[in-house]
């Protein structure tokens, strides 16, 4: 099987994103053609691979690819884990760099899933003001959505992700074979992203989910490979409209993010994984959207049906049930959120979603009553 090719159109920081199996092996070679595209044949080339020790395998293979390709590479272990991006951990790994003789040209290489994508890319775009950066996902949530787009960023203690930067990578390579290892959990809360991109994006590829959960559950290549360079397409397709995220055409893929975000948080984090609290989210969403009468009971059954099919969780059942006014509390807290009413990423129709401002609170009320929380 070939690989399939993403370009991701952005002026002097466009890249192409490589979907497909067992790519890695060849990511020397790749990744010296991008380095030589955009700084000229470079004589003894340098990268710094960024990895947890969950995914040491795979990043031991991206090494001795760039090792065999002839370049010198470093190594960069994190733990495992959100806690891993903290200003902290940046701060050692700028130590490491330094110790490594670190230059305009050495690539950082991300092996991993979002929170080494997210760290290392903002470790690549604040080093010695912005090195080169190249992103080898091995999470489905970082092949369908971190690692497209260019935010690369670090928590702060009183908030996720906000401290970062824009950084687009040298290119992305997905190597479907790297999902081989990842827990079903983690490989189930990533479909929630995919069937988001059905729903808010594309009705055809939301039909091409239903007609194919057997092989996505299976892991096929093939289907693993289509799926993830649709969605790379599509997340493409929006940043190039909104790269830095200002004309609020980004704000289509927060849906069910609003709902997730505060059940996550109200769960504590852990309890719930993010793709997880977003099925649930767009469960809530897709209620919302059928008592304001955008959306028909038909919509609801399809998303549920796929939802379900795909293992993932349709309703919240929490350890220590929450209530509906600390939801409302913490999605007034969202900055999507003005003024004391709510606002909505909400489908019309299959493949089509709207922003939709000061939805009622009371009504917000009336759908988590609905879906039993009260
Ligand atoms: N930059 C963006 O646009 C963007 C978008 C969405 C999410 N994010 C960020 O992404 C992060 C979440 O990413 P994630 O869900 O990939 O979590 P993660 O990076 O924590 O990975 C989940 C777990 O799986 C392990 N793992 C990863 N790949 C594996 C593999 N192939 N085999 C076995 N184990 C593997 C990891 O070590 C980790 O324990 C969050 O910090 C979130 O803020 C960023
Ligand atoms: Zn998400």
């Amino acid at each position: 099987m070939s690989e399939i090719r993403v370009h991701v159109s952005l002026s002097e920081r466009s890249y192409d994103i490589l979907v497909g199996p067992e790519l890695v092996a060849s990511a020397g070679e790749r990744v010296a053609e991008w380095l030589a595209g955009r700084f000229g044949k470079s004589a003894t080339p340098a990268a710094v691979v960024v990895t947890d020790g969950n995914v040491a395998q795979h990043a031991q293979a991206v090494q001795e690819s760039l090792e065999q390709a002839g370049w010198r590479v470093g190594r960069i272990n994190m733990q495992p884990g959100e806690q891993s991006k903290r200003l902290e951990v940046i701060s050692s790994a700028y130590d490491e760099l330094v110790q490594f003789r670190t230059d305009r040209q050495t690539v950082i290489v991300a092996v991993g899933g979002g929170v080494v994508g997210d760290a290392a890319g903002f470790i690549a775009a604040t080093f010695n003001r912005g090195l080169p950066f190249v992103q080898v996902p091995t999470t489905l949530l970082a092949d369908v959505d971190s690692s497209v787009g260019g935010k690369v960023g670090v928590n702060h203690p009183q908030a996720k992700n906000l401290i970062g930067a824009f950084h687009q990578p040298l290119g992305v390579i997905i190597d479907t074979h790297a999902l081989r290892t990842l827990p079903e959990r983690e490989f189930r809360s990533g479909l929630a992203e995919v069937a988001k991109y059905g729903v808010i994006l594309d009705a055809e590829f939301f039909t091409f989910l239903e007609q194919n959960v057997d092989a996505i559950n299976a892991r096929e290549d093939g289907v693993l490979a289509e799926i993830i360079a649709r969605c790379c397409q599509l997340k493409a397709d929006v940043v190039e409209h909104d790269e830095y995220e200002r004309t609020g055409l980004r704000a289509v893929l927060n849906y069910g993010h609003t709902f997730a975000h505060a059940f996550e948080a109200l769960a504590g984090y852990g309890e719930l994984l993010h793709g997880e609290a977003v099925s649930i989210g767009m469960e809530y969403a897709a209620l919302l959207s059928l008592r304001l009468g955008r959306i028909d009971a038909e919509f609801c059954a399809r998303q549920t049906n796929l939802l379900k099919a795909l293992g993932l969780p349709v309703a919240l059942n929490l350890a220590n049930p929450i209530s509906g006014d600390e939801v409302i509390e913490r999605m007034l807290l969202d900055k999507k959120s003005v003024g004391g009413t709510l606002r909505f990423i909400l489908p019309t129709r299959m493949g089509h979603v709207e922003l939709v401002s000061d939805i009622p609170v009371d009504e917000v009320r009336k759908v988590m009553q609905e879906l039993g929380i009260s």
